[in-house]
């Protein structure tokens, strides 16, 4: 359904921008050689530190901004052709993180549900929309219905307003949610029910979920699949078991060790931030190798990509290494 081929995102940043004479223009690959697949009603969890590149992904998946090279292909359709047909615009939607600059404050429930049928869907009587917005509404459990239609924003607690940033989300029965980090900025009490109903939405309509988080401990309870972020590159990718319960990149360890997923100590293949020297990312090679424990010469050349069982993907030289013994 979805396939990114080699995608790659470069912006260019002005350096020494007081000296005159001489400004230096930096490249920094934002998204550098990045490609997955993902089919039709499968839930990928996207994690990695912060500024790793996980939004700037969602808005090249999406169309909002181009790639400088590679493909990215939508139930069979280039996203940045511009003769794209109308329904690729309806197809995929965007659940932000902040459920209060998200949705807009003046107007009703029913007319912020209904927004996306009114941009994609201009052939529905009014009626019909009223409908369908109903039935989102009901799906996203924000009930009694009648009385959510005619509420306003500031009426409604944050749990609930991410609710309607769903509803708005399902109501055209897109194929493809993009959720930035949805349950971040809500109550700790809250993120479950949440991400049950995402996952119930996702069973009933059997719509595919990119789902973005910092959350390594709640994602399996979502996820089919998962990709490793680290500076721009997949550095892992997999099934969400497979990968979390069998880590092969350094990196992928630090990221559980930090959540305490993994119970063997395994900070033998990376160093913690007082171990490290340089926190710089090399221009060139590995991107982690300022942080690797195992690293060898080969990692001053751009890591290639190893498939180590069906659709479990690592970027690193010396993956095997991973089971050199902690003593
Ligand atoms: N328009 C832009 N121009 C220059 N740099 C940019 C631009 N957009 C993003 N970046 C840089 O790209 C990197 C990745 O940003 P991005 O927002 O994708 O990270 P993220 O993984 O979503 O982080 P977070 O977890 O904090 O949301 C950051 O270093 C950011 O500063
Ligand atoms: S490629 Fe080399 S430097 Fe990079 S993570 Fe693997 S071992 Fe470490
Ligand atoms: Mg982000």
């Amino acid at each position: 359904m979805l396939e990114l081929k080699h995608v790659k995102k470069y912006y260019s940043i002005k350096q020494n921008a007081f000296k005159f004479f001489s400004p230096s223009v930096k490249i920094k690959k934002v998204i550098d050689d990045v490609s997955f697949e993902l089919g039709q009603g499968e839930v990928l969890v996207l994690a990695g530190e912060s500024g790793s590149g996980k939004t700037t992904l969602a808005k090249l998946i999406i169309g909002y901004i181009t790639p400088d090279a590679g493909d990215i292909v939508f139930l069979g359709q280039n996203v940045n052709n511009s003769k794209k047909n109308k329904s690729f615009y309806s197809s995929i939607q965007m659940i932000h993180q902040d459920p209060y600059s998200s949705i807009n404050p003046y107007l009703k429930i029913k007319d912020i549900v209904m927004e996306p049928l009114k941009i994609h869907n201009g052939n529905l009587s009014y009626a019909e929309k009223e409908k369908k917005v109903r039935i989102a509404l009901s799906r996203t459990k924000l009930e009694p219905v009648e009385e959510f239609l005619e509420k306003y924003p500031n009426m409604l607690s944050g749990g609930q307003r991410q609710r309607v940033s769903i509803a708005r989300a399902i109501v055209s029965i897109p194929r493809l949610i993009i959720a930035d980090e949805p349950v971040s900025m809500l109550d700790v009490s809250i993120r479950a029910e949440i991400l049950s109903l995402l996952n119930e939405l996702r069973n009933s309509l059997n719509i595919s979920i990119i789902y973005i988080t910092h959350d390594l401990a709640t994602s399996r309870f979502i996820g089919d699949k998962i990709g490793i972020m680290f500076a721009g590159n997949l550095v892992e990718f997999g099934n969400i078991d497979e990968v979390l319960l069998n880590p092969l990149h350094p990196y992928t360890w630090m990221l559980l060790d930090a959540v305490n997923f993994s119970s063997s100590g395994s900070n033998v293949y990376y160093k913690t931030p007082e171990q490290t020297n340089s926190f710089n990312i090399p221009s060139a090679g590995c991107k982690f190798y300022n942080s690797c424990k195992l690293s060898s010469n080969e990692c001053t050349s751009d890591p290639q990509k190893y498939e180590i069982s069906k659709g479990h993907f690592v970027s690193c030289f010396n993956y095997k290494k991973h089971d050199i013994d902690d003593n």
